[in-house]
């Protein structure tokens, strides 16, 4: 039997656009203000994928950076789970063309979908291929492209999305360090919530959806809300209960960035100081499934996230899905 091992974050990379989208670009795209975008969201500004680029461009971009924080040659890699809602295209998984570009020629790879809560699935289906003794070298990419799937006429939603990736390298690490608690939930009662109508087995794209606009993205923001607070909520608790620590050790908290009401309220649900919480939504948006993984990067980077630190990541997504995972850097 082999080892049981604790997987780890050995490597961090992100990739976003380099077009900048802000308020007052979609103050001339829809009737919005400036204003009423920050007081609702939080968000100033967000990346927008160029002609040509795709979700597979910031996911190579990011998993690129990762492998070299971690040291790591793209031909020791032996899995690549890319985390996404917004595949290049339905099939082959966006993981492959990734494989491909990295010449990660022993890895396998497949793409996990669970919404915006879909980087923290991969980062607990990743760590357990390590835990097992299957796998030694995972690289977890979240990555999304939602100005691809964006009604651009639809003013309660274009405002709120951006693209972009981030990545995480896991490898087996000495306790305390690594990821020590996983919660992940799912209720697909909700699932016309939010959901991208057309394009699948259920409704194929015809010229009838098209005309319908059932090939973009359709969400009720007032539910998704509700939920996302409640979920996050309990997530968030559960995780730390697991895991046998108290919401005071935590030190660096990183929720999905979806909207800063939404992270304030959690924020103050579970007692956690604005110093620990990480925002960046003003910055990207939501980024969905790249969100966490970009939240991330800049804690480490900045240096919110030290050796030894404790963060606690938490998500909510379409599905509706809902996780949370707590791990010592
Ligand atoms: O990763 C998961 C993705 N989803 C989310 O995280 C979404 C969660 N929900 C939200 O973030 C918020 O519900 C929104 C930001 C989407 C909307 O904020 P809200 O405070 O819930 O606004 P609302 O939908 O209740 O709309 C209030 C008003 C409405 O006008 P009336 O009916 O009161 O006259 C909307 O038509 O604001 C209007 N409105 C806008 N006004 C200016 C909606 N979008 C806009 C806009 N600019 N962009």
């Amino acid at each position: 039997m082999p080892e049981t091992r604790t997987a780890g974050v050995t490597g961090l990379g992100m990739s976003v656009p380099s077009r900048v989208l802000t308020n007052s670009d979609l103050e001339r795209m829809v009737e919005t203000s400036d204003a009423w975008i920050i007081e609702r969201t939080g968000i100033r500004e967000r990346r927008i994928a160029a002609p040509g680029e795709s979700t597979s461009t910031f996911a190579f971009g990011a998993a690129v950076e990762a492998l070299n924080a971690a040291g790591l040659d793209p031909a020791e890699v032996e899995l690549i789970i890319v985390a996404t809602a917004t595949p290049d295209m339905l099939f082959p998984a966006t993981s492959c063309l990734v494989q491909h570009k990295l010449g990660a020629k022993r890895a396998a790879a497949f793409d996990l979908e669970a919404g915006c809560s879909s980087f923290i699935y991969a980062m607990a289906v990743g760590a357990q291929f390590i835990s097992s003794g299957c796998f030694r070298n995972v690289l977890v990419v979240g990555a999304d492209t939602l100005s691809r799937i964006t009604n651009w006429r639809d003013r309660s939603t274009c405002v709120l999305f951006g693209d972009g990736a981030g990545a995480a390298v896991l490898q087996p690490v000495k306790p305390p360090r690594g990821i020590f608690s996983v919660v992940l939930r799912s209720d697909g009662s909700g699932a016309d919530l939010l959901k991208l109508p057309a394009g699948g087995s259920s409704l194929p794209t015809s010229e009838e959806t098209t005309r319908n606009g059932l090939h973009h993205l359709v969400m009720n923001g007032r539910e998704i809300f509700k939920f996302a607070v409640r979920a996050m909520e309990e997530a968030a608790a559960e995780a730390l209960r697991n895991g046998g620590i108290k919401q005071e050790e935590v030190d660096c908290f990183i929720p999905h960035q979806a909207n800063i009401r939404i992270i304030d309220a959690l924020a103050k649900r579970l007692c956690l100081p604005a110093e620990k919480v990480l925002v960046n939504v003003d910055r990207y948006g939501n980024t969905s499934s790249a969100s966490i993984p970009i939240a991330l990067y800049e804690a480490v980077s900045t240096g919110r996230i030290k050796p030894g630190s404790l963060a606690l990541l938490v998500a909510f997504g379409a599905g509706l899905t809902w996780g949370a995972l707590a791990l010592r850097y």
